[in-house]
């Protein structure tokens, strides 16, 4: 065979383009296991899949206080953060209102960080008990129930960067957009009819089910007409 007369380099062809068909036979094969597979690929070299490293919530035997998360040195800022100036609700009403207009967007948002800095504790609804809950922790007060309803936005973002009594402050962790967008998706959750409507009855303060609900309801009230909320004996509770 000849192209323009010159013999097709058979030989030269075979010796690169075998190896070639090989390698892409032996890669369709078994190449592509990688790809779909969860289970780590076999390793010539270890690359950099085992690190001497901390994973959060970790011990260490390095710190004296035997954590591998380490605590903000007091008195600093983080990166890219701010202080949140005020210390009581009412001085946070005077001066806060929210920035962000309601829109499809800014609820969106608002649902996100709702769902992964809230519904831990608060449950999806803002009205459920959480596995967190059932483990122990005190059973926050329904998000939906006249007390929160009740609130300013400026409030509840108050309380979203401050904390109360054993709620932590999130104004560290969360941008101050973001917690306004949080601030109207609260709103937006509490539209929703209440789930467990308080009994009106002799006290309890069981931390289960809606009898919590009962007894939280009622503390939080007391909270909210004493004006600045004092921390709660138990409040080295929470990590
Ligand atoms: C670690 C669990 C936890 C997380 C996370 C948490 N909260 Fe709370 N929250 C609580 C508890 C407990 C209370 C009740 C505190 C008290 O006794 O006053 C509370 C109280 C509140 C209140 C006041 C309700 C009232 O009736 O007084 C609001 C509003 C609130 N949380 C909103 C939020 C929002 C929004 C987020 C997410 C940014 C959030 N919380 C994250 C546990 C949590």
């Amino acid at each position: 065979m000849k192209i323009n007369n010159r013999p097709i380099p058979l030989a030269q062809i075979a010796v690169i383009g075998v190896p070639v068909l090989l390698f892409l036979l032996l890669w369709a094969v078994d190449g592509f296991a990688p790809l779909r597979s969860k289970e780590p690929p076999i390793q010539v070299r270890s690359d950099m899949y085992y690190q001497s490293k901390s994973m959060a919530q970790e011990s260490s035997t390095f710190f004296a206080d035997r954590k591998a998360m380490r605590d903000h040195v007091p008195g600093t800022v983080p990166r890219n953060g701010t202080m949140y100036p005020y210390t009581s609700p009412e001085e946070a009403e005077a001066e806060l209102r929210n920035p962000l207009a309601v829109s499809s967007a800014v609820l969106a948002r608002g649902k996100n960080r709702y769902h992964n800095f809230c519904a831990p504790c608060h449950s999806v609804s803002g009205q459920d008990t959480t596995e967190i809950v059932r483990r122990g922790l005190q059973k926050p007060p329904n998000l939906a129930a006249d007390n929160a309803k009740g609130y300013s936005d400026a409030r509840i973002f108050h309380v979203i960067s401050a904390g109360q009594n054993i709620m932590p402050g999130y104004a560290d962790k969360l941008k101050e957009k973001d917690r306004w967008a949080i601030v109207h998706y609260v709103r937006e959750l509490q539209k929703a009819p209440l789930k467990y409507p308080a009994i009106p009855s002799a006290s309890s303060d069981t931390t289960d089910g809606a009898s919590g609900q009962r007894g939280r309801a009622s503390t939080a009230g007391t909270v909210q007409s004493a004006g600045a909320p004092t921390p709660t004996e138990n409040a080295e509770q929470v990590p």
